[in-house]
């Protein structure tokens, strides 16, 4: 399939079609603009000059948490995970992506109505997906300087933390931004209970007597995708012991190494945490050979791992036509 574009005019999908991104409107009595009764993702795709393709990063993996995300929220993705898939890579041809990109699907609770109320006869959730260039989210060069935020975690039992749920994320946001504002590169979220979750929109890991320690699934954590890949590279590439438990505050205080990571953090060293140095101050062997290992799975050059990478081939030359074609 050629897929016809005008790369000065993205495109997003919306209501069942590709219109211009900036006609991809809603109405204000939106349901999930009242209520942020929406759920979505955060997908990266990378480009591979020398391969002249997009590789996007565990898609089908993504949606499937996209839609357990919906089964939280009463909420069904009027597409199949297969065909959120067709679509990711026929919205990347289409915008023409040849840098690394970042996509956002989103399933929204699209009633025009007042009321919270999710599952009224006859709902409507509508699918809807656009790119935005992303090559670097947080500079992580040097090693992050963190803290513990005041602002806490939602409980399992308030917003899942398991549902990567729109409204939720005005968490995130208080969390980043005190951070922010008192001069840090990001927060460490603690849950209800005083445990360490993960960071504002990452997971964590500590490196303890060579042990990688990350807080569990029940921590009220995001289940992350980049959290998982981490534990397969760390166990079949480094030969590591995982360990996914309850986590405590002042463990982060006398870790040998932390990083933080997540679909557009990727691997973020931290070598502070709250002014105190973590191990040396400087970043560490397990997490600089991790993150090597990363970027390398996500750009195509490790052949075990090709199965987690689907590839969109780019027209070697691209026509300008019209997003309506
Ligand atoms: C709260 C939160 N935790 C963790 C993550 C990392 O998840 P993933 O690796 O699937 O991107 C994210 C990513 O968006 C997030 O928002």
């Amino acid at each position: 399939m050629t897929i016809q574009s005008d790369p000065t005019r993205p495109v997003a999908y919306l209501r069942g079609e590709f219109v211009p991104l900036d006609r991809a409107t809603l109405d204000v009595r939106t349901h999930a603009f009242l209520y942020g009764t929406a759920v979505f993702e955060g997908i990266k795709a990378y480009w591979v000059p020398e391969r002249h393709s997009m590789f996007v990063f565990r898609a089908q993996d993504h949606y499937r948490r996209l839609q357990q995300s919906c089964r939280i929220l009463h909420m069904s993705a009027p597409l199949s995970a297969q065909q959120m898939g067709e679509l990711t890579a026929e919205i990347i041809q289409r915008n023409n992506c040849r840098e690394d990109t970042y996509l956002r699907p989103i399933v929204y609770k699209a009633d025009l109505r007042i009321g919270p109320i999710l599952n009224v006869p006859e709902t409507r959730d509508d699918f809807c997906l656009f790119t935005v260039p992303m090559s670097i989210y947080l500079d992580t060069e040097k090693g992050l300087h963190v803290c513990v935020s005041s602002w806490r975690r939602l409980d399992d039992n308030m917003i899942p933390a398991r549902a990567k749920v729109n409204g939720a994320y005005v968490n995130t946001a208080l969390a980043k931004t005190d951070a922010s504002l008192s001069g840090f590169d990001d927060a460490i979220v603690l849950g209800e209970d005083g445990h360490v979750a993960e960071g504002s929109a990452m997971n964590l890991f500590l490196v303890r007597d060579g042990k990688l320690i990350t807080p569990a699934v029940t921590s009220n954590i995001l289940e992350g995708i980049t959290r998982s890949t981490i534990i397969e590279l760390a166990r079949r590439e480094l030969g590591l012991t995982i360990e996914a438990r309850t986590v405590d505050r002042t463990e982060l205080y006398i870790a040998d190494e932390m990083f933080l990571c997540g679909t557009a953090t990727e691997v973020a060293p931290v070598t502070r945490v709250d002014h105190r140095p973590i191990g040396n101050g400087s970043v560490g062997s397990i997490t600089r050979d991790l993150r090597t290992l990363y970027y390398q799975l996500v750009h195509a050059q490790l052949p075990d791992y090709l199965h987690w990478l689907s590839v969109v081939e780019m027209p070697v030359q691209s026509t300008v036509l019209s997003s309506q074609d």
